[in-house]
C-alpha cells in the first residue's frame, strides 16, 4: 500500500506531480488560457459584490491560506485576511453578507474549522470550502466546494494536501480575476501556462532528494534552527518549520526575514542552521541583507533560490535551486525541498515519521 516507499509521507510527497495535475484537471479550459470552476456557483454579480475575503483554517491548511491571501489580493484585488480557525471563531470577526469566507481543510472534519464555517454562515456570509474529502462535514455545509484531488493522505504530516490547496487557490484567484477583469488576459494565460509546467518541475526537485537528505542529516544533529524569508517565502518558511517540528521534534522558528533584528537576532549563535528562502525577485536584495546579518553572527545558512540565479551562492554556505517559475507560483515548488528536509531529518532521528507523537491526523475535538 506504500507502493514501494518506506513511509506514507514519502509516497505522498512523490504523488504531488499527479495531485497537481488532477487538481488542475478539467478546470483549465481547452484553450489553456482560462480557468473554468463550474463548482463555484457564484454569479458574476455575486462575485462583484464581494468586499472582503476571510480565509480560515488550521495548521498546514492555514499556511496554504497565507499563500491564498497573496494570490487573491494580487490577482483579484480584494482585501483578504487569513486567520487560524480557533482564533477566528472567538474574536467576533466582522463578517457581513459581502464577505466571502473560504475554509480550507484536508479532512473536512476539523472541529474549529467547521465551527468557523457555521459562524460565517450564521452571519450571512457565503462560504467556499477547499477540501480533499468529498462528502466531509465541511463539504456538506459550505455553499461552494473546490475539491482538491490529492487522493487519500495517510501520513499525519500534510504534504500533497497542502500543495493541492495551493493549486486550488491559484485556480480560484484566476477565476475571480477573470470575472472581475482585474488582470489582463495575457497575464492570466502566463499564470495558466506556469501552472501546467509545475508537475514536471516538482519531479525535477524530487530527483534531487539525495542532496536534501544530506542537508537533513546535518540539520538533524541540531536542536534549534530558523527558517527565514519574505513575502511568499515567509509563508512557505512557516510551513517548512511546522513540518520539521511535527515529525523531527527539532525546535524551529519561521521568521519574516525583516523582523529578525527586532528581537530574534539575539538567538543567532555560532553554527546554528538557518534555512533561507530567497526566491522572490523583488525581495531578493532585502533578503540577502538579512542573510548577511545571520552569517555575520556565525549562522550556517542553507539557501533556496530560483535556478539561474547565481547571487545567493556568494553569501550562503549551501544552496539548493528550484526550477524557475513565476514568483507567484514558487511556493508550489519551494515547499517540496522543505518537506523532504523534514522527512529525512525525522528519519535520521529514528522517529515514527508517519505517526508523530501526540498528534492525530484529524483533529475533531477543540
Ligand atoms: O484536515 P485539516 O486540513 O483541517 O487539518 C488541519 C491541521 O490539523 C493539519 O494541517 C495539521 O497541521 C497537519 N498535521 C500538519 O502537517
Amino acid at each position: 500500500e506504500k507502493a514501494g516507499f518506506d513511509h506514507f509521507m514519502l509516497k505522498e510527497i512523490h504523488e504531488q506531480p499527479k495531485a497537481y495535475r488532477d487538481t488542475m484537471g478539467a478546470r483549465l479550459d481547452e484553450s489553456g488560457k482560462k480557468v473554468a470552476l463550474s463548482e463555484v456557483g457564484m454569479t458574476p454579480e455575486q462575485i462583484r459584490a464581494i468586499r472582503q475575503v476571510h480565509i480560515v483554517a488550521c495548521g498546514t491548511a492555514y499556511h496554504a491560506g497565507l499563500v491564498g491571501k497573496s494570490v487573491i489580493e494580487k490577482l483579484a484585488r480584494i482585501p483578504v485576511e487569513t486567520d487560524v480557525a480557533s482564533e477566528y471563531r472567538y474574536r467576533a470577526p466582522i463578517i457581513t453578507p459581502e464577505t466571502l469566507v473560504i475554509v480550507v481543510s484536508q479532512s473536512g472534519e476539523t472541529a474549529d474549522t467547521l465551527a468557523a464555517l457555521r459562524e460565517a454562515k450564521r452571519c450571512g456570509a457565503r462560504v467556499l470550502a477547499i477540501t480533499n474529502v468529498v462528502g466531509s462535514s465541511v463539504a456538506r455545509e459550505a455553499d461552494d466546494v473546490i475539491v482538491t484531488w490529492a487522493g487519500p493522505e495517510i501520513a499525519v504530516a500534510s504534504t500533497k494536501a497542502y500543495t493541492s490547496q495551493l493549486i486550488a487557490f491559484y485556480l480560484l484567484g484566476l477565476y475571480l480575476a477573470q470575472t472581475l477583469g482585474t488582470v489582463d488576459e495575457a497575464y492570466i494565460a502566463e499564470v495558466v501556462a506556469g501552472l501546467q509546467e509545475l508537475p514536471e518541475k516538482v519531479e525535477s526537485i524530487l530527483a534531487q532528494a539525495d542532496t536534501i537528505k544530506a542537508i537533513a542529516e546535518q540539520v538533524s544533529t541540531h536542536d534549534n534552527l530558523f527558517f527565514i524569508g519574505r513575502g511568499l517565502d515567509y509563508a512557505v518558511a512557516l510551513e517548512g518549520s511546522l513540518k520539521l517540528k511535527e515529525i523531527s521534534y527539532i525546535h524551529s522558528e519561521a521568521y519574516a526575514a525583516g523582523e529578525l533584528k527586532h528581537g530574534t537576532l539575539a538567538l543567532i549563535e555560532e553554527g546554528i542552521p538557518v534555512i533561507a528562502l530567497a526566491t522572490q525577485d523583488d525581495l531578493f536584495e532585502k533578503t540577502v541583507s538579512n542573510i548577511k546579518e545571520v552569517k555575520a553572527r556565525g549562522a550556517h545558512v542553507f539557501g533556496i533560490h530560483a535556478e539561474g540565479d547565481a547571487e545567493l551562492a556568494k553569501v550562503v554556505d549551501h544552496t539548493f535551486a528550484i526550477p524557475a517559475t513565476l514568483p507567484l507560483l514558487t511556493p508550489a515548488l519551494s515547499v517540496v525541498p522543505l518537506q523532504l528536509l523534514a522527512y529525512y531529518a525525522s528519519l535520521a532521528r529514528g522517529n515514527d515519521v508517519d505517526k508523530p507523537r501526540n498528534l492525530a491526523k484529524s483533529v475533531t475535538v477543540e
